[in-house]
């Protein structure tokens, strides 16, 4: 008897698949297929065995065809790709292309905004998109100034004549910072918040791995790895530091709310910290209790390692081109001069121009999230394509930032130019996506290049970079985000001090 039902089960989950298949292969019948291409594996060969730096570059290779869209099939799933920016806007700003593909689950955060399915994603969104409003992120500028210092005392206790790895300290920075605006702590004060902090990024390394390795997507064959058990006790450890600071704050917004009078309310307002925000919304029933946990944990691992990653490689370019340096070192001082102090306001942060232009050539070169993917609600069309649903776009930012015909014959090359205005004019919308775009883009890009700008005047008016590396040496790996395969050390050398008083 239980013979016979599996068997039907089977049979009526293969008839299924087939038929989708068979819709999936007929729509996509004519678009080009990567090559080399096998039975069974598909194209999933490019993802195994060779090392990180060889599937980089043969991932790299097999996303820059130039057909507008082309098919890749991850064993018996085809993902459609592009880098082409006409069809990336097409795909992103689709209303029923809103939604993330299974391999978002392995994050089992499906009430956090980055891998929330669409029906839980738009109402957050919606919810969310006010607490990255610019009044509240202006109100963030003192907690990045005062962690841009500790990085520089960091950074200063390392000898001059060493090279330093620097990624790490940028990566604690960042994390300080996104830290300090969710959840108001301060992790070098609070071991719990560090503790909390530090999970949350190890379990997205986890993640990451397990997401490069198809065969380690099904739950049933993941649950025996050591990883599952490792990450199963990294999550349940979370949970408790989770809840001891989520106890914290309630307390501290009770005592808070006996004790505003009109005098204080300004003060009890500012800096509106993403953890109240969101408590706000909870207690409107906006957000459920665990909408509110996952959203914390999301904006902790969406918000520090993505940041700290590009300042590292920021910092790269800065010691690979000094006459670069010395040009975003000059702007700084006209727009804080040596006789003044270190004020941060939303003016001359704004007239820190070529330090914004370094920095989004910096993330055009390398985009943290280098391919992003989606899946289709609905039946759709798409350039006179009858694209059925649950099919999977891969979109390559990592090609499209480096296309010659949108980015000139040097396009491979660093070149700050590339993102001034007048070079930017008439250049496709779509061409340049660090953030990914649409509505479900980076939710957080503005506090990005804020606190990255914050953290650029911190360093160039307390050091100066240099490395030997030249672009040509870094080599890359895919995982979630892009990475260094290994990081090139440079030498930090101290300025003089900068500020008369
Ligand atoms: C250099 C810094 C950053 C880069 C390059 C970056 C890039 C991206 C990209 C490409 C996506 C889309 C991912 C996808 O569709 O799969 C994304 C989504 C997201 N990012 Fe960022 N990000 C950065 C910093 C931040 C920061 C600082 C925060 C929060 C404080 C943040 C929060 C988020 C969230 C919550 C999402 C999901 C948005 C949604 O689905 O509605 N990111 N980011």
């Amino acid at each position: 008897m239980i013979a016979g039902i599996l068997v039907l089960v089977v049979a009526v989950v293969s008839v299924i698949y087939y038929v989708k298949l068979r819709r999936w292969m007929t729509f996509a019948k004519d678009l080009p297929t990567v090559q080399p291409c096998y039975p069974l594996f598909g194209n999933a060969l490019l993802f195994l065995g060779t090392s990180d730096e060889q599937r980089f570059d043969s991932i790299t290779a097999a996303m820059s065809n130039p057909a507008k869209l082309f098919k890749l099939w991850l064993g018996a799933v085809p993902l459609i790709c592009t880098n082409d920016p006409e069809m990336a806007q097409k795909i992103l700003t689709h209303p029923q292309c809103m939604e993330k593909p299974y391999f978002y689950d392995l994050f089992k955060m499906q009430f956090g905004l980055f891998a929330a399915h669409y029906n839980v994603w738009k109402g957050q969104r919606k919810a969310l998109n006010p607490s990255f409003n610019q009044k509240i992120l202006n109100e963030f500028v003192p907690i990045f100034d005062r962690c841009a210092r500790n990085l520089v005392g960091k950074l200063s206790q390392n000898p001059e004549n060493e090279p330093v790895q620097v990624t790490h300290f940028m990566k604690l920075c960042t994390l300080e910072m996104v830290c300090g605006t969710t959840i108001g702590c301060d992790i070098n004060k609070d071991p719990g918040a560090f503790k909390l902090a530090h999970l949350v990024t190890t379990i997205l390394e986890y993640i990451s791995r397990r997401f490069l390795n198809v065969f380690l997507h099904a739950e049933f064959i993941y649950q025996l790895q050591k990883d599952y058990k490792d990450e199963e006790a990294m999550r349940n450890e979370a949970y408790k530091y989770a809840d001891k600071i989520f106890q914290d704050t309630l307390n501290r917004r009770t005592k808070q709310s006996g004790s505003i009078t009109s005098s204080n309310q300004d003060d009890y307002r500012k800096p509106q910290i993403f953890i109240d925000q969101m408590l706000n919304l909870h207690d409107e029933k906006v957000l459920s209790d665990i909408e509110v946990i996952q959203n914390v944990y999301t904006m902790i691992a969406a918000g520090s390692d993505t940041s700290g990653m590009e300042m590292g490689l920021i910092t790269q370019m800065l010691a690979m081109y000094p006459h670069l340096q010395e040009k975003v070192y000059a702007e700084i001082k006209e727009v804080f001069p040596v006789s003044s102090e270190l004020n941060f306001s939303p003016e001359n942060l704004r007239h820190l121009r070529y330090t914004e232009m370094f920095i989004k050539e910096c993330l055009r070169l390398f985009p943290i999230g280098p391919i992003i993917v989606r899946k289709t609600m609905s039946d759709i069309e798409l350039d006179g394509i009858k694209v059925p649903t649950g099919t999977v776009f891969a979109i390559s930012i990592f090609n499209l930032h480096r296309r010659k015909d949108i980015w000139g014959p040097e396009a491979a090359e660093f070149d700050p130019e590339n993102l001034a205005p007048e070079r930017s004019e008439g250049r496709h919308p779509f061409a340049y996506l660090p953030f990914s775009g649409g509505n479900r883009n980076c939710i957080g890009n503005r506090y990005a290049i804020m606190s990255m700008k914050i953290m650029m005047v911190h360093l160039l008016i307390n050091f100066q970079f240099e490395s030997h590396f030249r672009l040509e040496d870094l080599r890359f790996k895919y995982d979630a985000l892009l990475k260094l395969s290994k990081e090139p050390g440079i030498l930090v050398k101290r300025r003089q001090k900068y500020f008369a008083k």
